[in-house]
């Protein structure tokens, strides 16, 4: 129960078998892959878990060792250790999802089977944390892209972020309908299929307007309609389900809104059939669904917020891929976009860049939209997250993952503030063997920034992780708060403060 011994062909094989996992999925599997591998059970540890990180493997894939590695066992841990003050303010879950491959392999650091990772906060005091992996279609079927057929729907990973909308906490994938999630436990209530449109799809990455509470998400496919754009209104209803019409299927992983409008990123991170093919006969190939292709061009397209999409306009740029946009606004004639960019993505190893914060202005006033580029000189990062009160208004403050990566191996580090007002950055590191991953703001206050960052850190020395709290507009003063866990949480993607 949840060790990371090295497990025999034999073991995966059994393993495969009592979980319905078809073998095709394992293909020809090699010795690295698994001498990385764990237990598939999902087992419950309610002490003495152990969690101990995959040591370094020269064989295995980097987001198999280490704090990439995937735990092995849901934990259950109450009344948690406290050091420093937690806020008072601070009452409900916050709750981060990731990737964790229920078989302890996985061909890409985004395809492994979602898990969250939640801590309850009350008043002071911090009362459990628990590890779930979401109880998707692939998950019951064995886990793993392919188990179940094409991605959609309830063939989904589901391991991408959790949004708290409209008294509902929601796990989201790339791609997939959303899980409807219990905040009590952790426990998945099931897939909400309403949500995810025609195409069955819905982006991790919806955003909620502050003003009308409408929540403003798409959902992109691999087969027509390529995208949809979707409305819910505030009481979680889905109201509008547009199709946009797009010459081929990219993956499209985030998007903008400001008060008045929708921005789109079709940018030339194309689907790959035969890459998703080889993937799921070989998942040690490395072959991956995505393939980079500058020759198909990158835009941005416009239109109006709630549609019609018929009224998308387009503007050209140059090739380039973000992942996460940080905010946007309109501005007179100009929408003003913060994006963290990157010069490719799923390319080769020779065109992989950091992370870099840029600003894009696209002047939509004449008859064709103009757009411009202004890089933001700061040290690498990604993961954005600002106040939610300003989403798609003007904004002030911004948090970022700092990152000290290389190519093909993603490195966290510590948490950036950027004040756009002052043009300063204040930083905090962790400390030596400590790492941390995206941070979370949670508004504690009326003024923008006001409020609380948090993020799971984990200590290489004891493979453990903590809660740390930072006040917002003071990082590099430190944590204000600690919640040690007696495990180590994997590093992941996006979180979300729930308080329904
Ligand atoms: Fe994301």
């Amino acid at each position: 129960m949840g060790d990371a011994r090295p497990i025999s062909r034999r073991d995966l094989l059994r393993q495969g078998a009592l979980g319905g996992l078809a073998l095709g999925a394992i293909g020809a599997t090699g010795g690295a892959i698994l001498a990385a591998c764990g237990s598939s059970t999902a087992t419950e540890a309610t002490s003495s878990p152990s969690t101990t990180a995959p040591a370094d493997d020269p064989r295995a894939p980097w987001w198999l060792e280490g704090n990439f590695g995937p735990v092995h066992t849901e934990t259950t841990a109450t009344d948690l250790t406290v050091t420093g003050t937690l806020p008072k303010a601070l009452t409900g879950l916050y709750v981060r999802n990731g990737s964790n491959p229920l078989q302890g392999i996985s061909p890409h650091w985004f395809l492994g089977d979602g898990m969250v990772h939640g801590v309850q906060l009350e008043a002071g005091k911090a009362t459990w944390y628990r590890n779930r992996w979401i109880r998707t279609g692939f998950y019951e079927h064995g886990g793993g892209l392919g188990a179940t057929g094409a991605p959609g729907g309830t063939a989904t990973l589901s391991n991408v972020s959790v949004v708290n909308f409209a008294g509902r906490a929601l796990s989201l994938g790339e791609v997939g309908a959303p899980y409807v999630l219990d905040p009590t436990d952790l426990s998945t209530v099931g897939p909400s299929l309403a949500d995810a449109g025609t195409n069955n799809n819905m982006t991790a990455h919806p955003k909620i307007d502050p003003v009308t509470g409408h929540m403003h998400s798409f959902g992109y496919g691999f087969t027509q309609p390529f995208l949809e754009y979707r409305v819910h209104d505030a009481h979680g209803t889905l109201i509008s389900n547009q199709p946009v019409t797009l010459p081929k299927s990219v993956m499209m992983h985030d998007f903008a809104i400001t008060e008045s409008d929708v921005i789109f990123m079709d940018l030339p991170v194309l689907f790959d059939m035969n890459g998703a093919i080889k993937m799921v006969s070989d998942p040690a190939s490395g072959a991956v669904p995505y393939r980079w292709d500058p020759t198909a061009g990158a835009r941005i397209g416009v239109m109006p917020l709630g549609g019609p999409t018929s009224e998308l306009r387009w503007v050209e740029i140059d090739p380039c891929y973000v992942y996460h946009t940080i905010n946007a606004t309109r501005k007179g004639g100009d929408i003003v976009l913060d994006v963290c960019r990157l010069d490719s993505a799923f390319g080769p190893p020779k065109l992989a860049s950091s992370s870099t914060r840029h600003r894009w202005t696209i002047h939509t006033a004449g008859k064709d939209l103009t757009f411009s580029d202004h890089v933001l000189d700061v040290p690498p990062a990604d993961l954005p997250t600002t106040d939610p009160r300003h989403r798609g208004r003007p904004w002030r403050h911004a948090w970022l993952a700092e990152l000290n990566s290389r190519p093909g191996q993603i490195a966290f580090a510590g948490c950036q503030h950027i004040d756009m007002a002052t043009g300063r950055l204040d930083r905090w590191v962790p400390g030596p063997g400590r790492f941390g991953g995206e941070w979370l703001f949670v508004p504690d206050g009326p003024g923008e920034g006001e409020g609380w960052v948090m993020a799971f850190v984990y200590d290489g020395s004891t493979q453990r992780s903590n809660l740390v709290v930072l006040d917002a507009l003071h990082v590099s003063k430190g944590p204000v708060a600690e919640v040690h866990l007696p495990v180590r949480v994997p590093y992941g993607f996006h979180g979300a403060f729930v308080t329904v």
